[in-house]
């Protein structure tokens, strides 16, 4: 093996920790990448701390617009949320993350990936998996998982070598963001019965004091304007997002069952990914065959499963995307997004320049164009196996009639 590594770093204790102990301990040249994903943050200062931690080549990469389009997109047209709740948050992130770590790695000349995941997460499978998956020639190196040190002696571990960290003895919760949602672990959180403390919380803090309607335009199956005027995508995420988080909508408190089978204690605030499902997934109410809408219900769930197990690059993952894809051909058109203080959020009405809703067939008024003489033998025929069963079930039974 090369002796270079390819770090994805953040700029946190653990990740600027495993640069130093990297070099000191197994001898490696370490090349730190940071991934600018919306987390936000100061990136200048990211690459600076991983060069005086030790790092040979400090990279920063902007991939917000990468993240949107290549794996959020997708995720919208799947209606993907994980165990029916969490819309996968950092799942998509680390899929992008793995892209730049295999290019650096071969720009570089390294033989191997390093990530700063412990072993009980699911991002470790997420970096592991989709790291084989691009280059399955490249080794792996998980410094937190061999190092097994408290917190407290990575403290101490970064102290005495005098690396630039921002101590915080009392940072209480593990928290990763992007332009997606935000994750919030640990602390009072790890009690599944204690209510999440206010202060967790930031994307989703009510301020809004009157209620206000928001129209998201699709085009495609993809966001493409807010009330009428054109947003490009990562701009359209984060208006979104501040507009549902006003009124405090979008937060997700579960217990979760992770890949590598713990059940975890999970906040979530995601307010633009839940306002934008919910759009996307009315939107199809109206646009989508019958047929094709239940069949499509039934892999969102399957492709949100691959999705959370760091399946992304898998077969699988890639052609329910491509069934995916082929149905929003029709998915065009507007939503109207009613949101109120307090968390609120409704659907309040939608439109589509190709509908299927038809209001000569739908109405109840008499001036419809349905052929009513239709539904007589339809719902006869319909009915006809089970009117069979019945009969020569010797039926009506008694116990299946109401008693009095
Ligand atoms: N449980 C979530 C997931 O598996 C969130 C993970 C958050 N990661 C973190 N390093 N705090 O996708």
């Amino acid at each position: 093996m090369t002796r270079r590594v390819v770090l994805a770093y953040s700029g946190g204790l653990d990740t600027s920790v495993a640069v130093h102990w990297m070099g000191a301990e197994l001898g490696l040249e370490v090349i730190a990448v940071a991934v600018d994903v919306g987390q936000g943050g100061d990136f200048d200062r990211t690459r600076r701390r991983a060069l005086a931690a030790g790092a040979v080549e400090a990279v920063v990469i902007d991939a917000k617009q990468e993240l949107a389009e290549d794996f959020v997109v997708p995720t919208l047209a799947a209606n993907a949320l994980y165990e029916g709740r969490y819309p996968l948050v950092s799942a998509l992130s680390r899929p992008v993350i793995v892209r730049h770590l295999v290019a650096e790695a071969r720009k570089h000349g390294a033989g191997a990936v390093a990530h700063g995941c412990t072993g009980k997460g699911n991002d470790q499978v997420r970096f592991e998996v989709g790291t084989r998956a691009l280059a399955p020639d490249l080794d792996i190196v998980a410094p937190v998982r061999l190092w097994r040190i408290t917190r407290e002696e990575t403290i101490g571990y970064a102290e005495r070598h005098a690396l630039p960290i921002t101590i915080s003895r009392d940072r209480i919760y593990s928290i990763d963001e992007n332009l997606w949602g935000r994750a919030i672990e640990c602390g009072v959180l790890e009690d599944p019965w204690a209510a999440p403390p206010e202060d967790v919380f930031s994307l989703t803090r009510a301020t809004a004091t009157a209620p206000f309607e928001l129209v998201i335009g699709f085009e495609q199956g993809v966001p493409v304007s807010l009330d009428g005027a054109p947003v490009g995508l990562v701009e359209l995420i984060a208006k979104v997002g501040e507009a549902a988080g006003s009124v405090g909508y979008g937060r997700i408190d579960m217990v979760e069952g992770r890949r590598v089978g713990i059940k975890s204690r999970e906040v979530y605030e995601s307010p633009a990914a839940l306002a934008l499902v919910a759009a996307h997934r009315d939107l199809e109410g109206l646009t989508l065959e019958r047929e094709l809408a239940h069949e499509k219900m039934r892999l969102e769930h399957r492709f949100a499963e691959l999705a959370y197990d760091g399946m992304w690059f898998s077969p699988l993952r890639e052609a329910l995307s491509q069934f995916m894809a082929s149905t929003q051909r029709h998915v065009t058109g507007e939503v109207r997004v009613a949101l109120s203080p307090g968390g609120g959020l409704e659907i309040v009405g939608r439109r589509s320049p190709r509908p299927l809703y038809d209001y000569g067939l739908a109405t109840y008024d008499s001036a419809d164009s349905f052929r009513h003489s239709d539904a007589e033998g339809f719902v006869r025929l319909f009915g006809l196996g089970v009117q069979t069963w019945a009969a020569k079930q010797g039926i009506g039974r008694s116990e299946d009639l109401p008693e009095r």
